[in-house]
């Protein structure tokens, strides 16, 4: 089939390969030039494992290329993603501006019948939006289904070739006979293509990421009344994750959820809630919940330094709101950094992918270490923010040889307890013995 997509950010660039290694013809369209020579020539503008490697064979196979002309984006596909950016406006809500301009020139130019697929993060109701917009200038018929993603960065590729189900809310049995023919491929052991109404698909989206951040804010407070009680967060997690009604997933406690889609859609569901007089007081306490979980550490690293952080160098690992990821958007890291900084302490950090992206926003106010071990040497403590896996085995004698105090504050609970103790620590962890 023939597709095009529209805004080749993380979601678009995701999509447009993946569905080029099914044999699609697709081509990419952005407005940015350099971004898009970059690509022309075989460099993924974003880091996410595996996609390398399938964009250099779609590629060479003259399935995936890059283009800045829309005109050429829209005459090409019958089916058009729109994976253009949402970002969150000053109220919480979700800015439509990129979407409803590009629905603007799609009215103007298609001339035989397309399929438009809302594939970003989109409030209820955008699809019609969108149809009412290109409606005003179509000269030919068309069809707006919404199509929202469940990628998880860094298991991007995996996800999107795998997908658990598709959601497609479509009112056209035409525009969805060629979704279901676009997607059998990706669903072909068995796992469903949810057809429902495009509002109904439009808040599937935000109810689950919603429900996800919901559900590792729950085991954030449980953990925090573990530690008031003398509990132990992993064994309650054990214990519970195994009801299936429950599962075992997110309910991993830390220093709270960040990232690009969390944060912003919890936010945007709220300030919905709030547009049709409904008061989501769930979300209220989600979001004050999440926001003082960022630096539930700080407490007890002040405490350990008897209130007296001035001078103090802290070595801190992992910076990216997750691991397999150089995305640093509304990752907890940041929290703690500037919290650090305010109260006199002086930061040593280290990330395997987000430096260069911390180092945008903090300058020089931070001093970039070349290795995990290196960001340990004179460090007064250790502060983890991030699990990635080469944090979760380290070598803890030189750890413990390199670092002025051997004392490990850990936001992501990696290491066992006793056995990190054993190793003379002092170690403080979340919702578990201290
Ligand atoms: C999330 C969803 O998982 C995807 O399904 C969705 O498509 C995506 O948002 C999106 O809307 O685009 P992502 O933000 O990439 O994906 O990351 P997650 O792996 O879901 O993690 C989000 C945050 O929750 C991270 O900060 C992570 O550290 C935190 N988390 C996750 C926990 O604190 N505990 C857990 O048990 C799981």
């Amino acid at each position: 089939m023939k597709i095009s997509v529209i805004g080749t950010g993380y979601v678009g660039l995701v999509t447009g390969t993946c569905l080029a290694e099914t044999g699609n013809e697709v081509i990419c369209v952005d407005i940015d030039k350099a971004k898009v020579e970059k690509m022309r020539n075989g460099i993924v503008p974003i880091y996410e494992p595996h996609l390398d490697v399938l964009f250099e064979r779609n590629i060479k196979a003259n399935r995936l290329k890059f283009t800045t002309s829309l005109e050429e984006g829209l005459d090409h596909g019958d089916i058009i993603f729109l994976a253009l950016p949402t970002p969150e406006d000053e109220d919480g809500s979700a800015d439509l501006s990129y979407v409803l301009n590009v629905s603007e020139e799609i009215g103007k130019k298609i001339k035989e019948y397309k399929v438009i697929v809302d594939k970003s993060t989109v409030p209820v109701g955008t699809a019609e939006k969108v149809h009412s917009v290109i409606a005003k200038n179509a000269s030919c018929e068309f069809d707006v289904v919404s199509n929202p993603e469940f990628l998880r960065e860094g298991f991007a590729v995996d996800d999107f070739l795998k997908p658990e189900r598709i959601v497609v809310g479509s009112s056209s049995e035409r525009a969805t006979a060629l979704m279901k023919k676009l997607y059998s491929p990706f669903v072909r052991s068995g796992n469903p293509i949810i057809i429902m109404d495009e509002k109904s698909a439009e808040l599937t989206k935000y109810a689950a990421n919603s429900f996800l951040a919901t559900k590792i804010t729950f085991m954030n407070e449980i953990a925090n009344y573990c530690e008031k009680v003398g509990a132990d967060v992993d064994m309650v997690r054990a214990g519970m994750g195994t009801d299936s009604r429950i599962g075992k997933r997110f309910l991993f406690p830390g220093i709270g959820y960040g990232g690009s889609c969390f944060p912003k859609d919890v936010k945007a569901l709220q300030k919905a809630g709030k547009d049709v007089d409904y008061d989501f007081k769930i979300l209220n306490s989600v979001i004050e919940i999440n926001s003082a979980q960022k630096t539930i550490l700080l407490p007890k690293i002040e405490s350990y330094f008897k209130n007296d952080l001035k001078g103090k160098n802290i070595a801190i690992w992992g910076l990216a709101f997750k691991p397999e990821t150089d995305d640093i958007r509304e990752a907890p890291s940041i929290d703690m950094m500037e919290a650090l900084l305010a109260k006199g302490a002086k930061l040593q950090v280290f990330d395997p992918e987000a430096m260069p992206n911390i180092e945008k926003r903090f300058g020089n106010k931070l001093n970039y270490s070349e290795s995990m071990y290196a960001a340990l040497e004179n460090a007064d403590a250790l502060l983890i923010c991030t699990e990635w896996s080469i944090f979760r085995t380290p070598n803890f004698s030189k750890l413990n040889q390199l670092l002025k105090q051997p004392i490990i504050f850990d936001g992501r609970n990696l290491y066992n307890v006793n056995e990190i103790e054993a190793e003379g620590f002092t170690y403080i962890s979340i919702g578990r013995k201290a």
